[in-house]
């Protein structure tokens, strides 16, 4: 067994995990980052499939995420706009397919009045709360015991404005059903990104993409971190001593023991228990980490010979809570005259399409997206469905969020270190939440926190 001795041991080579190992660096600390696959980046992951570059996991930037941005501006990297002249597509209950511009659907003047009432109520709640600590607003526990489907048919007896709203959370973000999550965790979700009407802004949210793809971040962060990531290192137990954290951690791989004063686990919180620790972790945490879940959600990715509904008009945007693909954008590549579409399938819809032969699947989720953008989407040149919930070292997508009441109940613990070990990931974040915003405010707080204690 190789023994290296080291300040910090960092468990994933994610961007939490890098961000914290530069900063630590840079602090003139001894890291090492121990990761199981055999490339950085975990969730960020840009690939040539078939000839054409895709963004299998994250790419989209928004302007308030500025954490995530210096980040970019600082590696030297550019970003470009995503695609968004012309008109976007609604389809309603009837399958009817309306053009609109905007942020609202062309919904009944009457389903309308509810939308924006319901997007004032959520602006107003969400502006109370912390993100950082969701779990400190005074009726916190009441929203926590709701789930956000319930709270929505005590705001609205409108179907389709119910629908709508739900599925900018449910569908487009915490990928659950709008059943399986409370009120308090669908606040968090909008607190995370300002306000609930950012979130209905897709030219907001989905703002901008990084030349070279989203994976450059962890792959420069890594390369400029010279040999302190070891990737093929699955880490199988962190021993610990809770009456001497001053003993330090020891990561231990199959081949690769390190010793360190202080351990950063920043993986996604469904997959500490994957780790052995001796001893145990604590009660709370053992708890705590049970309550977590990740969501689900089919990207998918069509590319085509032209970008071909720019020629109807189209901007790309296409939104129905009706459809299998309730959402799909144009996302071309920087600098590839083709066109690529990319649609989503979420949470019990993609349960039930994974359940098909892969052709089978293929031509639902192509037909789905043909209701939007015509005919033509049937015939893609390259087709590839990111499929995170079978990738041992992630488990579904994009992040975790607590089940009912786990929020209020466990959230203020959620980032307690026990000992020498710190909790971080993007699904632990309050800013930027389930984003690599999120990610990196994490890396930075975990080596914020170890530098305070070791100064
Ligand atoms: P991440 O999961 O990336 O990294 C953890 C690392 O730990 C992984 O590399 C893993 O292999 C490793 N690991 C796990 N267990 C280990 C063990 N026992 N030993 C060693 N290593 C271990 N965000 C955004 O900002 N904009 C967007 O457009 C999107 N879109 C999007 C689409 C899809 C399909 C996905 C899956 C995700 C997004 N996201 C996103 C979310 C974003 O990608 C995500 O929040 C961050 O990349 C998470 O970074 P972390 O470093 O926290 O975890």
């Amino acid at each position: 067994m190789e023994r290296i001795d080291t300040d910090v041991v960092i468990v994933g080579a994610g961007a939490t995990g890098l961000t914290a190992a530069t900063r630590l660096r840079a602090a003139g600390l001894g890291v090492i980052v121990l990761e199981a696959r055999d490339r950085v980046g975990g969730r960020l992951w840009t690939d040539d499939v078939d000839g054409a570059t895709l963004e299998i996991g994250g790419q989209w930037v928004s302007p308030d995420q500025d954490a995530l941005i210096e980040t970019i501006e600082e590696l030297g990297l550019a970003t470009y706009s995503r695609y968004r002249e012309g008109k976007n597509v609604y389809i309603d209950q009837r399958g009817e397919k309306r053009r609109f511009e905007g942020e609202i659907f062309p919904v009944p003047a009457r389903t309308e009045d509810e939308i924006l009432g319901l997007i004032d109520k959520l602006d107003a709640l969400v502006a109370e709360i912390d993100p950082d600590r969701p779990w400190a607003h005074p009726d916190a526990k009441a929203l926590d015991e709701v789930s956000f489907a319930e709270w929505l048919g005590t705001q609205t007896e409108d179907e389709e404005a119910r629908l709508n709203i739900g599925m900018f959370i449910a569908g487009a973000m915490l990928t659950k059903p709008a059943h399986a999550f409370s009120a308090l965790q669908a606040l968090l979700m909008a607190a995370s990104a300002g306000s609930f009407s950012n979130l209905v802004d897709a030219d907001f949210i989905l703002d901008k993409r990084v030349v070279g793809g989203l994976q450059q971040v962890p792959i420069l962060l890594a390369e400029r971190l010279d040999g302190a990531v070891r990737l093929g290192h699955p880490v199988r137990t962190i021993r610990w001593n809770p009456d001497a954290p001053e003993h330090g951690v020891t990561a231990v791989t199959d081949t690769l023991e390190v010793h360190a004063r202080h351990a950063i686990l920043a993986v996604p919180p469904i997959l500490f228990s994957r780790i052995s620790y001796e001893p145990p972790l604590p009660r709370r945490q053992h708890q705590l980490h049970q309550h977590l879940s990740m969501g689900f959600v089919i990207k998918v990715h069509a590319v085509y010979e032209t970008p071909f509904w720019r020629e109807q008009g189209l901007s790309g945007t296409a939104f129905s809570p009706y459809e299998l693909c309730h959402e799909a954008y144009d996302n071309s590549y920087h600098g590839d005259p083709r066109g690529t579409l990319v649609g989503f399938v979420s949470d019990e819809a993609a349960d039930e399409v994974f359940r098909l032969s892969a052709e089978e699947r293929k031509a639902r989720i192509l037909e789905s997206m043909s209701h939007y953008y015509g005919e033509e989407a049937l015939h893609p040149v390259v087709y590839y469905e990111s499929d995170w919930g079978s990738e041992e070292w992630t488990r579904g997508a994009y992040a975790a969020s607590f089940d009912m009441g786990g929020l209020a109940r466990y959230g203020a613990d959620l980032r307690t270190p026990v000992g020498p070990i710190s909790f971080a990931s993007s699904d632990l974040a309050g800013k930027g939440y389930q984003h690599v915003d999120g990610a990196i405010r994490m890396g930075r707080d975990a080596a914020d926190r170890i530098l305070a204690a070791t100064s």
